[in-house]
């Protein structure tokens, strides 16, 4: 047994470790051979001059979000692992890009270690993803997936889930630490020599102390998590590692009986569909990676009754919340400590970027007035702690979106200087300074 934290080693299981003083960090050690890539093994050091690069094909997944997400689609030999909770979706994506790569490009071997074939087809039927290109072999065995994958010679495999293929005879059980280990290495070997890409499903899960993907994210060469909340229908995919592309980039996918269907427009998603203006609502423009998102936010300011007043928010950032509440106090002069305050992003959408900043502060403003933002109004920019507005990056992108989604004016930090960003020219430009500047121009007219 081994600490995970510190590495302090025990014969037994220990609740604590006596190293670090940590609880439950103890995992069984097995004995696994380091992982020798046989394509470089006895290769003499080379000047990177004399190295022969790679070409640089891409295999494409056949759906369009994923693609974006993944750089261009599936690079050969290389390793994709797939997290996310459990049925957020993660087989169904799969099963989907499977059989569009079948259609398309050539055989996909999918093996399914948790559902079983009936299972897999029964799910194809619905999802009307029937292919003859498509072969499932539902096997938990990774000697044996080895040696379909290279009797078959796909285009592409994918493993769903690695956590229940195992080696036979190694001491640890399905989904340990140790299995999981060997079994990724062994089939990032076969990757690397045959140049197919190889595609994992890694569950995650709660505690995230089980051989969950977190072990696995050094040894993949991508590492893409479908996020969802149970109770909207869209999901994103999300890159979080990516050797051979950008990680800022998003999918977004609505989930129906069919499966998942892209959304080329996901601003639609996140905007509520409200046609008159409210109190405390204010759509701000964000930008995931490329691609501009709008969000609305929405702010409810009351009067605090007994005890300490309240702040709760979803889906946007705690602190900056705090933050544009003392912001507000101190330099414009409410007094928000008496009250209470709740901030939500529609849809459930997270927001994380500082440019959703001056969005917050209006939205609070707003509601603590009782006075709606204009409707068609987008709002940009991140507040400094002396209320100035900071400029935010993309700014023509985000001005072109909100003028695509049929806004008409749009407030923004003077010092991004972006009146003559091109793609905004539909929209009255409102540049502003700082945030009292702002409230004077959207809040009392
Ligand atoms: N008949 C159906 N009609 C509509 N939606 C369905 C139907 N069956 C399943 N779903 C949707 O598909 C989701 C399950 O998807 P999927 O099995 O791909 O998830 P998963 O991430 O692979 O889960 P797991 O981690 O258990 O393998 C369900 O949560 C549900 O929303
Ligand atoms: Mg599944």
């Amino acid at each position: 047994m081994r600490c995970r934290e510190c590495g302090y080693r025990s014969v037994r299981w220990l609740g604590r470790c006596p190293g670090c003083g940590e609880w439950h960090t103890f995992e069984e050690e097995t004995e696994v051979k380091a992982a020798r890539r046989e394509t470089l093994a006895g290769d003499p050091p080379r000047p990177l001059t004399e190295v022969v690069g790679a070409e640089e094909t891409r295999i494409t997944s056949g759906i369009g979000e994923m693609d974006r997400v993944l750089g261009g689609g599936f690079v050969p030999g290389s390793v994709v692992l797939l997290g996310g909770d459990p049925g957020v979706g993660k087989s169904t994506l799969l099963l989907q890009a499977a059989v569009r790569v079948a259609g398309i490009v050539g055989r996909v071997l999918y093996v399914s270690g948790e559902e079983s074939a009936p299972q897999v087809r029964l799910r194809a039927e619905r999802l009307r993803a029937v292919h003859s290109g498509l072969y499932l072999a539902p096997e938990t065995d990774i000697e044996r997936v080895e040696k379909h994958i290279s009797e078959l010679r796909p285009v592409v495999v994918i493993v769903d889930s690695i956590q229940t293929v195992s080696l036979d005879g190694l001491a640890a059980v399905p989904g340990s630490l140790g299995q999981v280990r060997e079994c990724t290495v062994r089939l990032t070997r076969l990757a690397k020599s045959t140049g197919i890409p190889v595609l994992l499903v890694g569950h995650v899960t709660k505690e995230g102390v089980l051989a969950g993907p977190r072990t696995m994210e050094h040894m993949v060469d991508t590492v893409l998590y479908l996020e969802g909340d149970r109770h909207h229908t869209y999901r994103v995919l999300r890159g979080v590692k990516n050797r051979f592309g950008s990680t800022n980039e998003i999918g977004v996918f609505e989930m129906d009986s069919a499966g998942l269907r892209e959304v080329e427009n996901p601003s639609r998603l996140f905007l509520s569909s409200g046609a008159a203006p409210v109190s405390g609502s204010v759509v701000v423009s964000c930008v995931e990676g490329t691609r501009p998102l709008l969000v609305e936010i929405q702010a409810l300011v009351s009067a605090a009754g007994y005890g300490t007043p309240r702040r709760m928010t979803a889906g946007v950032d705690y602190n900056r919340v705090i933050l544009m509440a003392a912001v507000l106090e101190k330099r414009v002069g409410l007094m928000l400590s008496s009250q209470d305050i709740y901030v939500n992003a529609v849809g459930g959408v997270k927001i994380s970027e500082p440019a959703a900043d001056l969005g917050i502060a209006l939205a609070l403003v707003s509601s603590f007035w009782d006075r709606p933002v204009p409707a068609g109004t987008v709002v940009i920019g991140e507040v400094g702690l002396t209320g100035e507005l900071r400029p935010v990056p993309q700014l023509g992108n985000r001005l072109r979106e909100a003028a695509k989604l049929g806004f008409d004016s749009a407030v923004f930090p003077a010092a991004s200087g972006g009146s003559n960003e091109p793609g905004g020219e539909s929209l009255r430009l409102f540049a502003a300074g700082s945030v009292s500047e702002a409230l004077d121009l959207v809040l009392t007219k």
